[in-house]
Parts: structure tokens; sequence; C-alpha cells
């Protein structure tokens, strides 16, 4: 089946959108359809809902390289990253190090922390990047925690995971990162690229509907941790009544909370098993051809790129168009080729669909979009 029958939402159209949705594939459409069955057949089939969400988690677990144990289901992001931050005081380690590429997900929940008496250090981009010895500036005795992108959402920079995690090992800072914008498009594991905790949610390259993420917390730190943002789920045993004291699951899966959205759990196991069926690293390799041949097409039809141009990127690049974004995004819409405004840049995010085809009616679509929009 060619992926245009099988990703309808792709359809006669160059879509660039991953970054902010993934294309509904028809796997996704059936695994929907199957919870719509099971409520209809059964009414709360709660036995199967929850080998789903298992399902989810660890096929999960399986694209970032972790055990299974090390992963729990979430909602979003944001709860995941909440419900583990929840675990940490300030004591003699009292400093998260983030930057200003990273997404407000991490930027708002950390503002929130200093009103636990965290102190919440930004560093700010230098040319679209944050170069390394910025984390070797900031990080020390005092830093708990490390909490960063892999791929930035704003400009696509890609950061070298493994270098920052070998600076947080020499001062004894735990890494973070928020894999939103790379995790089904990049390769990642979790143990060679030294990463102690990670969120990310499924809507993007992972294929998924809003309403599913997941939080990798390594099994040796996972033991030692007690969330206080944490619910029913987190405990041995869920239905107990009038408690107490907590009683935390093994390993990662204390950070649950409580009821999932089911059906997206559905969406999301269904979604990443074409991820992982196809396996990051040849989708990676696909990307790669992509990206750089379009960025070679806009840069010699005289494009300016917002992201950097002589740093690691991820799957996407971003076009500076500074306040047109947003109506740039809407005409080349209108021509059927999806990409996605984000502060003064245009991005086009690639996954292992995109042809060079799709490249050129990008660049031809631009081409006109400029002379036309004031
Ligand atoms: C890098 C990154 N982190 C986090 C988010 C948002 O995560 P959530 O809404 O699941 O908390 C996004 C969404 O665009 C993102 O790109």
């Amino acid at each position: 089946m060619s992926w245009n029958r099988r990703l309808p939402a792709i359809r006669g159209k160059a879509y660039f959108a991953s970054c902010s949705q993934g294309p509904l594939s028809q796997d996704v459409m059936k695994a929907i359809k199957r919870y719509e069955d099971s409520i209809l057949r059964w009414g709360n089939p709660w036995d199967e809902w929850m080998e789903e969400v298992y399902k989810a988690s660890d096929i999960f677990a399986d694209i970032v390289g972790a055990g299974r144990d090390e992963v729990c289901p979430h909602y979003s992001a944001s709860s995941a990253l909440i419900s583990l931050l929840s675990a940490f005081k300030p004591d003699k380690r009292d400093k998260i190090v983030t930057t200003d590429l990273d997404y407000p997900t991490v930027g708002v929940t950390l503002a929130g922390m200093k009103r636990m008496g965290f102190d919440v250090v930004t560093l700010r981009s230098r040319e679209g990047c944050i170069g390394l010895e910025q984390y070797e500036e900031a990080v020390d005795e005092r830093t708990l925690m490390v909490a960063v992108f892999h791929v930035s959402a704003l400009n696509g920079f890609r950061q070298d995971i493994k270098a920052i995690s070998e600076i947080c090992r020499r001062k004894g800072a735990y890494l973070l990162v928020d894999a939103y914008q790379s995790v089904g498009a990049v390769p990642i594991d979790v143990d060679r690229m030294g990463i102690d905790f990670l969120v990310a949610g499924t809507t993007k390259f992972l294929l998924g509907i809003p309403g599913a993420g997941f939080l990798y917390a390594r099994r040796e730190h996972a033991e030692g941790l007690e969330p206080t943002a944490v619910s029913w789920f987190s405990q041995k045993d869920p239905f107990l009544f009038g408690r107490e004291e907590m009683d935390f699951r093994d390993g990662a899966k204390r950070f649950e909370m409580g009821t999932w959205s089911v059906v997206s759990m559905y969406a999301a196991a269904a979604g990443m098993s074409i991820i992982k069926s196809l396996g990051v690293t040849s989708i990676w390799e696909k990307i790669i051809r992509s990206r750089d041949y379009l960025r070679d097409r806009l840069v010699e039809e005289g494009f300016e790129l917002y992201s950097p141009p002589d740093q690691t990127l991820g799957p996407t690049i971003s076009l500076y168009v500074g306040e047109k974004a947003h109506r740039l995004e809407a005409y080349l819409k209108r021509r059927r080729v999806i990409a996605s405004a984000r502060g003064p840049g245009l991005r086009f995010a690639h996954h292992f669909f995109n042809t060079r085809d799709d490249c050129e009616r990008a660049v031809e679509a631009l081409s006109r979009a400029v002379k036309r929009l004031p």
C-alpha cells in the first residue's frame, strides 16, 4: 500500500507539518474505530483498555531504548514533566538549568517550580543555538537538573545530548530531555545518550493524536523517588479506599495519575507501531535527505533560514519570514502545501513520506507567495 493511501491526511498535499500534528493514518483511524466498537460491544471493557494503554507504553519504551518498567503512560508532555518534578525539593541542589529555545511546556512548568524555592537559570541562545560552553559554565554543584530539548520546536536546532549528559555527570546533575520534536524521527537511545528522564507526547512524529504522553525515568532513579503530583494509579493497589500512606508502584509506573485518555492510547499504539516497524534509523536517513534537499533549494532561491545554518538540525527546518509567518502558512495551505508557523519562522518538518516533489512544490509555492504577499 502506498503512503498516500495509508496516510489519508497527506493525499494531494505536500505535508510538512509533522512538527505540529503528524498526519492521520488508516492504522490510527482503525484503532479509534476499535475503541468505539469496544464500547458499543462491551460497555466498559477496562481490561482490554488497560492492555492497550500498556501496549502503547511498551512501544514507546522500545522506540527510545528503555526498559518497559522505566516508562509510564501520561496525558501530555506537560503532565509527565509535572509529575516527575513533583518528586524533588530544593536542598543543597536547588538549581534547574533550561534554555530559551525550550518549548513553554518546560519554561512554564519550571516557572512554577520557582515558587517551590528552585532557582531556575535560563540559558540564552546565541545565533539560534546553545553552546556546550554555556552548559559548562551554568551547571555546578548546586544544579539538581538540566531540563532541555533534544530538537527545538522554535528553530529546529538539535542538541548534542550525549555531550550535555557528560557535563551533567561530571557535576552530579540529572539530565531531563524533552524529546517531543525528535522522537520517532531521530534515533534515541536513553542509555547510550546518558538521559536520566525523558518526556514526550505522541501527536507529532509518532503519528498519534492529542491526549497521550510518556515519561521515561531511569530505573535506578525511579525507585528512590516519591512524587507528590500523583494519584490512584501510582499506588500498588489503586482501588484501596481510605488510604493514609503512599504505597508506590515499582519503577516509573509510580508517576501515573488517574484515568487515561484511552482512545488516545489506542491511537498512540497504532501510530507508534508504524514508526517501530519502519525503524527510526532508516526514517532518519530519509529525513536527512529530504530536509537537506529542501534547505539547499531554499538557499539557492535566495530564502533566509531561521534555523541556525551551520548547526546540527532535527527533522525540521525553519525559514525566516518575520511577522508574515501565519499569513504565509495560510497562503501555502490554500496551495496544499502544509507548513507550520512558529515565532518569526515558517517550519517545514520532514518525515519518512516526504519526497523531492513535495520539496519542489514548497519552493514553488513560496516563490509565488513572496511576490504576492506584502
Ligand atoms: C518540544 C515540545 N515540547 C512540548 C510540547 C507540548 O507538549 P504538551 O502539550 O504535551 O505538554 C510541544 C508541542 O508542540 C513541543 O514541541
